[in-house]
């Protein structure tokens, strides 16, 4: 039978650490013909963290590559809706669970997969309520190494990780993966994103990982500071402005990423130069494939 997230947290420890280990090899092997990782942060929410992720993906496959999409985003998953394989049944086989392949051919494993119904939340439960805190931590950690330990990617170009708002959400998961090969952080041109995302940038230049740069997303919709100066402050490469563009939240409430549906608008230009850009630095970074774990 298979296991499920909630038997792995209520075994009482018995069986934890061997778990733990053990899917932590899987994963790695896994990951083993993954070729590049990388990670699309950003401490504040609703910048545009999934619809970057959705278009970056839309344009790597849209040049040939390989792309896998992992919505590390739990408790508000949106990568399957914005890659169109909302309600798309998980095929679980010997070989794992294969991630159903959305627009383009992009391969999505989303939490959105699993819950039994759209309303329907990821809940914890947590032994005491004064535990939850802790507990909810150690839970998503659970959650996305079992994501990554049963998912059959098979052979990647890139596999794209939606993270969740918070500073501090790509420590945990840079912890699970064998190697990150970049990180992409967003923002928005105001002064309050700005506050938050300094820090996320302080977290990302910390990571295992090179940060590939900054995009400002919604540009022209605030009067706010300039991404431009926020990633020279910083140290980091400006990858590119997306403006504010309602079609681009159209088609992702459709399923179909922007640069392919209307590839020659404002806003799917500047999304295809920075997926560009971006793959250019991760070229230029030798974005080794990640290394096979060695024999325990
Ligand atoms: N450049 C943009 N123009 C118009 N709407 C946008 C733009 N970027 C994102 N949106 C919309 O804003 C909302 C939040 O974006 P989303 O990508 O979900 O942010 P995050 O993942 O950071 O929470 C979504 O409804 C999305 O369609
Ligand atoms: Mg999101």
């Amino acid at each position: 039978m298979p296991k499920r997230y909630k038997d792995i947290a209520g075994d009482g420890g018995s069986n934890i650490e061997r778990q733990v280990s053990e899917q932590h090899a899987r994963l790695h092997a896994r990951l083993a013909e993954v070729r590049a990782i990388v990670a699309v942060v950003s401490g504040k929410g609703g910048v545009g963290k999934s619809s970057l992720t959705a278009n970056l993906a839309a344009s790597w496959a849209l040049e040939g590559r390989r792309v896998g999409v992992l919505d590390a985003d739990l408790n508000g998953p949106s990568m399957a809706t914005m890659l169109g394989v909302r309600g798309r049944r998980l095929v679980v086989g010997a070989e794992g669970v294969t991630p159903p392949e959305g627009a383009l051919g992009v391969r999505v494993m989303s939490m959105d997969l699993l819950l039994p119904s759209d309303d329907a939340p990821l809940v914890w439960e947590a032994p005491t309520q004064a535990e939850s805190h802790t507990w909810r931590g150690a839970m998503e950690a659970n959650a996305l190494r079992e994501f990554l330990a049963d998912t059959a990617w098979g052979a990647l170009d890139v596999l794209l990780l939606d993270l969740p708002p918070g500073t501090d959400r790509l420590v945990t998961v840079a912890s699970l993966l064998p190697t990150l090969s970049g990180t992409i952080v967003v923002t928005i041109p105001s002064e309050v994103a700005h506050l938050v995302v300094r820090k996320s940038i302080t977290i990302a230049a910390q990571a295992k990982a090179p940060v590939l740069g900054l995009v400002e997303n919604m540009a022209g919709l605030f009067p706010g500071p300039s991404g431009v100066d926020l990633a020279r402050e910083a140290g980091i490469p400006f990858l590119g402005a997306v403006p504010f563009d309602p079609a681009l939240a159209a088609a992702a409430d459709l399923g179909e990423p922007l640069v392919a549906s209307a590839p020659t608008c404002e806003a799917a230009r500047a999304l295809t130069a920075i997926a560009r850009t971006v793959a250019a630095a991760l070229a230029r970074a030798g974005a080794p494939a990640p290394r096979a774990p060695r024999p325990a």
